[in-house]
């Protein structure tokens, strides 16, 4: 049976099983999952029951063709050095790590290679994960694993060169309207009184109102600013105030995000004596 390695049980490794499992795209025969800690799983096989628990990512490895590896870039060089001298070559990684590229990849593991950046959105079935395939991987192996991570929501495929500011969008994008959310809901909770939790579901339910109103219409969003904020009025002058200072600080927001793409996988590339 092709089984599916998941190592790391963390947010998104939790995420990806949770969704492989509720989608029904895998049953529980058909997931392998290992992790650093007994803590986690024990947590696995207490969500999961009949999901395979693998004690070692080694183990794992020689049961699975398809490996997902969800642990933070820094522990990448560590799982590969544990899983490579078992593998066969034929397996495809599927890596979720920010800021390792396939180049990096492939200079220990010269097989099939994926990049998929999912989001955390994902746990409630919408989002977008990308997906960026290195160049050994067949068709089939790449419709295979689009087709699990399709299970959490949309898949775009991406090629690596635009993957960093895709992912700040997609992937980092909703912890970045988070802070929109917050920092809204709680000035106009300090400059009305409103107590903040009103002002943050009020928050909320316009963020997913509004983004629903403009798929749906198809309207652009200078469209949309232009049929709510009409000359004079209140919404005009949050906007005109908005505009003010809002490109200057997205701008050093994006740079600083993109500057950190570049180290945060902080890559090694060691290859160890295997
Ligand atoms: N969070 C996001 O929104 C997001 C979005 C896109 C991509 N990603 C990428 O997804 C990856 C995972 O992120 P995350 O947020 O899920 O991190 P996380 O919550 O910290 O989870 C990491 C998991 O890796 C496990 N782990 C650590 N070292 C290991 C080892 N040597 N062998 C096996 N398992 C090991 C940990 O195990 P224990 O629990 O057992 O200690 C933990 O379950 C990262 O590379 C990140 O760049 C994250």
């Amino acid at each position: 049976m092709d089984r599916v390695g998941l190592i790391g049980y963390g947010h998104m490794g939790s995420m990806l099983v949770n969704g492989f499992l509720t989608s029904g795209i895998l049953s529980t025969d058909e997931l392998v999952v290992a992790t650093k800690s007994l803590e986690s799983r024990n947590a696995c096989a207490a969500a999961w029951p009949g999901v395979g628990i693998a004690r070692t990512n080694a183990e794992l490895a020689r049961q699975c063709r398809t490996i997902i590896i969800a642990v933070r870039p820094q522990e990448m060089a560590t799982v590969l050095n544990e899983i490579l001298p078992v593998m066969d070559g034929d397996e495809h990684i599927v890596s979720l790590a920010a800021g390792i590229s396939l180049k990096d990849l492939e200079s220990v593991f010269p097989g099939s290679l994926t990049r998929a950046i999912p989001t955390i959105t994902s746990t409630v079935g919408q989002g977008t994960t990308l997906v960026c395939h290195g160049r050994q991987v067949d068709i089939n192996s790449a419709l295979r694993v689009e087709g699990l991570f399709s299970s959490l929501g949309n898949v775009v495929l991406v090629s690596e060169e635009e993957l960093p500011a895709a992912m700040l969008l997609s992937s980092c994008g909703p912890g970045l309207l988070a802070v929109i959310i917050d920092e809204l809901a709680g000035a106009t909770a300090r400059a009305s009184g409103l107590p903040k939790d009103r002002a943050i579901g009020l928050t909320m339910e316009m963020v997913a109102a509004t983004a629903a109103y403009l798929r749906e219409t198809g309207r652009r969003p200078g469209e949309m600013i232009e049929e709510v904020a009409t000359g004079g009025g209140v919404t005009e002058a949050g906007v005109r105030k908005l505009r003010e200072r809002l490109p200057g600080v997205f701008d050093e927001t994006i740079i600083s995000m993109l500057e950190r793409c570049n180290t945060v996988g902080a890559w090694s590339g060691r290859r160890t004596d295997f």
